[in-house]
């Protein structure tokens, strides 16, 4: 006789979520127990994990043969969070009053070998895709049950115990060896005040520009020595931005679950996050990737907010150059054997530079062929996408010591939420949203007759190429959007020409 039991997971590969069904099947024959549905590595061992489980929670394994299939087998399946479903999917096979009820409940945890449950990673994407399939039902381990509930419509059933679980589908089971110990308390973290403009002395050109790129969504380069403070105005651009739609809010969320960089009980990241690898990460880290399911890089962790390349000529030209990809399309895919993986990757990139690579500052008597060819390293795709230039200056130690800073990040947020919302307003029926993604002719087609023939002449000058030009309107619009203006006017032309060539040398970099 050959009896049957179901339960339900979910599967990710990227930010999607697939439903799996998992079966369980109890035939006669030599005892054994098989999983198959294309497991990879950590599927074998969650054979192992199940099968220690169910031992320790007091459930008798039939002495049959059990195969455990997960289906759709299409679907690349990784990761331990189909232990649970796998466990209650064997259970079933006996007689189990709530049966039909496990069947349409989507199970996400891990098996610790004692049956305790376990937070796995992704369970926001992966909770949201049951809700989306009809199934709102689902069984998480406690410490993912805050992270479970914010999906809006999702039934959580939180336990700590697969003895918990089973006795929620009618059958009672007690535990041998230890009561499980409970999980420490999760640590809360105090909530840190995020960086604020009002700490920067003085740099009126700097903060500006800061606030027209936040502005736009204008991509950054700022160069200056040492101290200059270009660490700390990168670190505040954040402070000045909106806060994330609620679309983006759940996508930003969502990766933040799969890399295990979020705090749930904080409710969905609202704010746009801040990445900053060091240059001596590694590409997966930065660009994402690694065994079994890939994982989110920076370029990810930074969706919907900036990605801080600090001194960035010292990057490998390798993880320079796989920059590209994101920021033509906004996203990542990572190959894997069985299928990529895509996740978003629509970030504002602000890249910091010494002027040389001695880092000496005013001090420095390195040959001008040394210090073209430092900053020539982030030439190419990257610097074809960065709107502006900044000079960062250094303020004197008196000036740092005795000066007060200037407005609050609050003053400058509020000028740059206006000019997004003239950006939004225009662009509604366009596919994009901001001036930093508005094509060339359409910047062009909107300007003035008067503006259109000043920048001709320019043109024909030599001053400015057409990829210059489409730059240096990018800006002129966000000025104009900050000025309040409907379209840009000719010192708005000259102070965008400014800023994109950081008021020195428009070749330089
Ligand atoms: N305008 C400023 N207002 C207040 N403090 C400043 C200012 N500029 C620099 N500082 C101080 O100097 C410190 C160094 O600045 P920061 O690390 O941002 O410089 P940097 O340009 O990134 O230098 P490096 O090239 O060495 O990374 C800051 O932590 C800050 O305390
Ligand atoms: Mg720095
Ligand atoms: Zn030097």
């Amino acid at each position: 006789m050959v009896s049957l039991g179901r339960a339900r997971a979910v599967g990710l590969v990227g930010l999607e979520g697939t439903i799996v069904d998992v079966e369980a099947q109890v035939a006669p024959g030599l005892p054994s127990f098989r999983i198959v549905g294309l497991p990879d590595a950590s599927l074998g061992e969650a054979r192992e994990r199940v099968r220690a489980a169910l031992q320790s929670t007091g459930v008798q394994l039939p002495d049959r043969r059990i195969t455990v299939n997960l289906s759709p087998a299409s679907v690349p399946k990784s990761g331990a969070g189909f232990d649970l479903s796998i466990a209650v999917a064997v259970v079933a096979t006996g007689s189990m009053p709530g049966r039909d009820s496990a069947r349409r409940t989507v199970h996400i945890a891990e098996l610790g070998l004692d049956g305790r449950l376990h937070p796995v990673r992704g369970v926001l994407p992966m909770v949201a895709r049951a809700v989306r399939a009809g199934h709102p039902r689902v069984v998480v381990s406690g410490g993912n049950a805050a992270e479970a509930a914010l999906v809006p419509g999702a039934e959580v059933v939180a336990a700590d115990h697969l003895a918990e679980v089973l006795a929620s589908y009618g059958l009672t089971f007690e535990p041998t060896g230890e009561p499980p110990a409970s999980e420490p308390p999760a640590v809360v973290e105090e909530g840190v005040d995020p960086p604020d403009l009002r700490d920067v002395v003085g740099q009126p050109e700097a903060r500006f520009a800061l606030e027209v790129a936040a502005a736009g969504g204008h991509h950054v380069v700022m160069i200056g020595p040492p101290g200059a403070g270009k660490t700390m105005l990168a670190c505040r651009l954040p402070s000045i931005l909106p806060d994330l739609s609620d679309e983006d809010a759940v996508a930003v969320t969502s990766i933040h679950s799969i890399a295990g960089t979020f705090t749930p009980t904080h409710g969905l990241i609202r704010r746009p996050p801040f990445e900053a690898p060091h240059h001596t990460a590694s590409p997966v880290a930065i660009i994402g990737g690694g065994s079994g399911v890939p994982r989110p890089g920076a370029v990810s962790r930074a969706h919907g907010g900036t990605l801080f390349l600090d001194e960035a000529p010292e990057f490998p030209p390798s993880v320079l150059q796989t920059l590209r990809q994101p920021l033509e399309s906004g996203q990542v895919v990572l190959h894997r054997a069985h299928a990529a993986a895509r996740y978003p990757a629509r970030f504002q990139l602000v890249m910091a530079a010494n002027p040389c690579p001695c880092g000496a500052g005013v001090r420095c008597e390195c040959p001008a062929g040394t210090r073209r060819r430092y900053l020539a390293r982030l030439s190419g795709p990257l610097l074809d996408r960065v709107d502006i230039r900044m000079e960062v200056r250094r303020v004197t130690r008196a000036m740092a010591l005795l000066g007060s800073g200037g407005e609050t990040s609050a003053e400058v947020a509020a000028r740059v939420a206006a000019a997004r919302l003239r950006q939004e307003t225009r662009f509604a029926p366009m596919p994009w949203s901001l001036n930093s993604a508005a094509p060339g002719r359409w910047l062009r087609e909107g300007l003035s007759a008067g503006v259109r023939r000043e920048l001709e002449k320019l043109v024909h000058a030599g001053v400015l190429t057409m990829r210059g030009l489409d730059r240096v309107l990018r800006l002129s619009w966000t000025l104009a959007d900050l000025a309040g203006e409907d379209r840009p006017d000719l010192p708005h032309v000259g102070m965008a020409y400014t800023l994109r060539t950081g008021g020195s040398d428009a070749t330089a970099v």
